[in-house]
């Protein structure tokens, strides 16, 4: 986990390859600056507003150097007894900031780092570019979600219809009531049936409940957690993988109720119990139900996808806006090719390389 955590700062940091280089030899700020990313940007931004703690913009000017060190080695005490960290306290709704053990040395390095970073230093925004906020001039695979057939839907059904009414006066009412029926299906297939019935094989839109409600709107969206935060294993392996409840509980072991609830959230107890039980065999386990599935003869790889900058919501939709987790696109065969064929002039600017492989084995092997 903690390795993860490095890595994924490192990645935010540098934005690209050449972070192996640049981890042999950090400065000082670097470090303090990874140090950032990997113990405080899960709750804390600069300059992108209030997360699960405040938005330490300008902190450096609104609290003394003191204050701060002693503050960021030892919340604990702080919140027990200084008025200043009681009433932030109260107001991040009883969450209690919790860093291990930090040295004085480190306290001033992230000092230094939150001040520069507030004047709009180097590192400031960093975590921006791996949470691939929208854009949405440069998404070329349009969700194709919601859409309607609307035509080839209203015709059949009028073609259905007229033959009910020609059935009814040539063959009588069994016919008559077969085509009725058909044209009523042909109707609310077109007008979004299709949304929630499909082809063998064909998941778009598949929007199952999960055991917990987890939000991607929330964690993503609102608080702006990186994807890869999450899911590492979409920068350096086919899949990318779903978090385990450590993930959840870096930030869980200490959020137990979301803003504006009274009394600890059910949704997030269970989470805390799965971990708190994940030694015990009996134990409840969060057994997330899998949405996204590619047929076992064809071989995808996140990866290659990942490292060229095609972004998630490229394949994924708007993620970050997600209550509930679904499948935007169709994952057909088509689908994938048809990006493939992109031409350089044609792909988004932001990838490294347009133009995937259109040859069979690329994809089954
Ligand atoms: C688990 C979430 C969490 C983590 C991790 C975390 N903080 Fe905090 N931080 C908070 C919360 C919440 C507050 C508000 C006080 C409270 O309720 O505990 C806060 C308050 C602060 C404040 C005071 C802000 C102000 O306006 O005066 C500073 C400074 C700070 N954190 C720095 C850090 C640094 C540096 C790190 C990393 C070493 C860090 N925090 C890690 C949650 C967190
Ligand atoms: C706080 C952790 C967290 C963050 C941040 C997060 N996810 Fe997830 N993601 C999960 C969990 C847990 C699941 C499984 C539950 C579900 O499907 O909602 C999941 C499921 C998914 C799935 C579906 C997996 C399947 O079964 O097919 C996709 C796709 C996905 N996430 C993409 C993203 C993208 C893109 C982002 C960034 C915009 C993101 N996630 C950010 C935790 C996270
Ligand atoms: C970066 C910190 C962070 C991580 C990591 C994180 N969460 Fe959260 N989560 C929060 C915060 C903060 C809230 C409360 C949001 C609010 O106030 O609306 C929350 C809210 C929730 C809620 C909603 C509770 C409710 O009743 O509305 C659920 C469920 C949840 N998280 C599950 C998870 C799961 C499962 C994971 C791991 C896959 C996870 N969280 C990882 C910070 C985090
Ligand atoms: C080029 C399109 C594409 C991009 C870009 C992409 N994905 Fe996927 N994703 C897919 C496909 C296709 C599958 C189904 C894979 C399978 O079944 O083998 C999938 C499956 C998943 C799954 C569930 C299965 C697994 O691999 O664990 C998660 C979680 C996920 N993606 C998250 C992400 C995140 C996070 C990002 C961005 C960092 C991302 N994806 C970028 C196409 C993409
Ligand atoms: C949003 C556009 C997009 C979609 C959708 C997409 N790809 Fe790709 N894919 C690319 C690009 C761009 C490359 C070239 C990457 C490079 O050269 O680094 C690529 C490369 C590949 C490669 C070559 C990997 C290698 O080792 O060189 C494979 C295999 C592949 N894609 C499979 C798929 C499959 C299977 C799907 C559908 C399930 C898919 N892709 C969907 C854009 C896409
Ligand atoms: C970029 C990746 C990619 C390439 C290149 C590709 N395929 Fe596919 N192929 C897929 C995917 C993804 C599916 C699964 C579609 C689904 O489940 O609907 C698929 C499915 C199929 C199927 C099963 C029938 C179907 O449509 O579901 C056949 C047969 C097939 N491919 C043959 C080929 C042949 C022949 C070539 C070379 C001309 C080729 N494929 C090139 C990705 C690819």
């Amino acid at each position: 986990m903690k390795r993860f955590t490095l890595f994924a700062a490192l990645v935010f940091l540098s934005g690209a390859a050449g972070a192996a280089e640049k981890a042999a030899a950090p400065s000082p700020f670097q470090r303090s600056a990874a140090l950032f990313q990997s113990k405080c940007a899960k709750c804390h931004t600069v300059g992108r507003g209030d997360r699960v703690g405040p938005d330490l913009k300008g902190v450096t000017e609104r609290r003394t150097r003191e204050w701060l060190s002693g503050f960021i080695r030892k919340p604990a005490d702080y919140l027990d007894k200084d008025p200043e960290a009681k009433k932030l306290l109260e107001k991040f709704n009883g969450v209690r900031m919790d860093v291990p053990g930090l040295s004085s040395a480190d306290a001033d390095g992230l000092i230094d780092y939150l001040e520069t970073a507030s004047a709009g230093g180097a590192a400031g925004g960093t975590e921006e570019s791996a949470l691939a906020e929208d854009a949405p001039e440069e998404r070329i695979t349009l969700p194709e979600e919601g859409r309607r057939l609307w035509v080839p839907g209203l015709a059949g059904a009028f073609l259905l219809a007229a033959g009910a009414a020609l059935a009814w006066r040539t063959a009588g009412g069994g016919p008559a009531a077969v085509l009725a029926v058909a044209a009523l299906g042909s109707l609310y297939w077109s007008a979004g049936g299709r949304a929630r019935h499909h082809l063998l094989g064909d998941q778009q839109g598949y929007e199952p409940a999960q055991p917990v409600a987890f939000s991607h709107k929330t964690h993503a969206g609102t608080l702006g957690v990186a994807c890869l935060y999450c899911h590492h294993g979409a920068e350096k392996s086919d899949v990318a993988g779903v978090p385990s409840t450590n993930i959840c509980m870096n930030c869980h072991g200490a959020v137990r109720k979301a803003a504006g609830q009274a009394g600890p959230s059910p949704e997030i107890a269970k989470v805390v119990a799965a971990w708190e039980r994940r030694a015990d065999p009996k134990g409840p386990r969060l057994e997330w139900v899998r949405i996204h599935s590619l047929p076992g003869f064809v071989h995808f790889s996140h990866r290659v996808h990942v490292n060229n900058e095609v972004r998630c919501q490229e394949c994924h939709g708007p993620v970050q806006t997600m209550e509930r987790m679904r499948q935007a696109s169709s994952l057909s065969m088509g689908w994938c090719v048809n990006c493939h064929r992109l031409a350089p002039g044609a792909a988004p600017t932001h990838w490294k390389r347009a133009g995937g492989p259109l040859d069979c084995a690329a994809c089954h092997w």
